[in-house]
């Protein structure tokens, strides 16, 4: 009888409304979940920040302008109503930071950013089914991708009586132009937001770029295609400095600063943009068993990576480091897979949160046209010792000690030797 609809008010999910109203005979529910997509593109795009007035800043602070407009433009499609949650700070704290914290990484470059999000907006969809009392929810997502699944695999681990209904898996429409057609048939104005030859992805997290000439691995990506971040070329000549501060392997703090989730991280893509930190370019392989080449901007969460994973070279022993990052790689390929509410991640997720209780401290980062360096680390639960590591003499380690641990730790190889040699 009643669908929610993951709506973003572009022509797909503008389309799938009349779509799911003509086909399954529902009303339809519009849900618009705010993890930070539209904000600071507004800004960089439409407006030089100097062109607004103070009313438009404040509207843009709380997140207003952008999505001002879209309620319209749902009923306008057919919709029976428009929900708006803002999710910003709930992305954050408890999808973000766990991820962070764990140090996930997707094929050695992919900090993750679409597939932490689609499990927040989905949790938000079940919600808002039970809410409204709707029995199933749509999504706009392609069957060639991620999405599909990390949204599915949601609903089926927090309400699996959910019907789903994927129309890009189910209907004739192939491209914008059948879209078009479509909407026209139906009386549905046609969103009129000039569509980016990309597909694209972003939250505060980060922003993905996928599609046209990006579709060749050998083509490098056009200067002009970037958003959140300037060409390191173009970057000042100068450094600048960051300090992070970070409780339990969680930031909380930028230059001294007291912030929360979403303004911390906001902060941070903001200084780390303006210096070209956190570009990826990388061949990745899809869940569903495709390539796909996708480059992404991740500014301010290259950053944290980088001080997270500094300030635990103070607090962590050698062993613990290797098993924690091979947990990592596991705890990585769930979150891209979509497996966030699987028991498995979240048991690896009690792990991190165990083993990183006392990475507390501050890194203190020099960014510099795309580069990340460390300049300085501290923490007061630090393992390094001056007294045991210094070149000057110290009283802790003897030398001596050394010559009888050589023996021992070098027995087994010592002893294939003499076996090779006869002796
Ligand atoms: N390839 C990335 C991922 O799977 C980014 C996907 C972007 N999604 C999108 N709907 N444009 O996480
Ligand atoms: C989509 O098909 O919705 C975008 C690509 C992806 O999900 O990986």
């Amino acid at each position: 009888n009643k669908v929610v609809l993951a709506y973003s008010g572009g022509l797909d999910t503008s389309v799938i409304v009349p779509w799911l109203r003509e086909n399954y005979g529902c009303e339809v529910v519009c849900f618009t979940a705010d993890v930070g997509q539209a904000r600071e593109l507004v800004f960089i795009k439409l407006f030089s920040v100097n062109e607004l007035s103070l009313f438009e800043h404040y509207l843009l602070s709380l997140g207003l302008m952008e999505m001002d407009g879209l309620e319209k433009k749902a009923k306008a499609s057919g919709a029976s109503e428009l929900i708006v949650k803002d999710l910003k700070e709930e992305f954050v704290r408890e999808y973000i930071f766990p991820c962070l914290r764990a140090g996930a990484v997707y094929e050695r470059k992919y900090l993750l950013g679409t597939s932490m999000a689609r499990p927040v907006i989905a949790k938000a969809m079940v919600d808002v089914a039970k809410d409204v009392g709707a029995d199933a929810v749509s999504h706009g997502c392609t069957g060639k991708g991620n999405d599909q699944v990390r949204f599915e695999l949601t609903f089926f681990a927090l309400n699996p009586e959910l019907k789903v209904v994927a129309p890009w898996r189910e209907w004739e429409i192939q491209g914008r132009e059948d879209a078009i057609e479509y909407a026209k048939k139906h009386n549905i104005p046609v969103p009129v937001s000039k569509k980016s030859i990309y597909s694209r992805d972003r939250n505060l997290w980060h922003l993905s770029h996928e599609g046209d000439i990006l579709e060749d691995p050998a083509n490098e990506p056009k200067k002009d295609m970037y958003v959140l971040t300037v060409d390191p070329e173009d970057a000042p000549n100068q450094p600048e400095y960051v300090e992070i501060g970070i409780v339990s392997g969680i930031p909380v703090s930028v230059n001294g600063k007291e912030l929360s989730p979403a303004s911390l991280l906001s902060e941070l893509n903001e200084i780390g943009g303006r210096h070209g930190i956190g570009r990826v370019d990388m061949v990745e392989n899809r869940l569903v068993g495709m390539k796909s080449r996708g480059v992404y901007e991740t500014p301010g969460g290259t950053i944290l990576y980088v001080a997270a994973r500094e300030l635990e070279s103070l607090t962590l022993d050698r062993e613990t480091i290797q098993m924690k990052d091979t947990i990592a790689l596991k705890y990585a390929e769930l979150v891209y897979a979509g497996r966030w509410f699987d028991p498995l991640r979240e048991s690896m997720d009690a792990f991190m949160e165990k083993i990183t209780e006392t990475t507390t401290g501050s890194v203190t980062l020099k960014l510099y046209k795309g580069s990340v360096t460390v300049a300085s680390r501290r923490s007061p639960q630090s393992l390094y010792r001056e007294d045991i590591s210094s070149f000057e003499t110290g009283s802790i380690y003897n030398q001596a000690d050394a010559a009888g641990f050589i023996q021992l730790y070098g027995l087994p190889i010592r002893v294939r030797a003499m076996l090779e040699k006869g002796v």
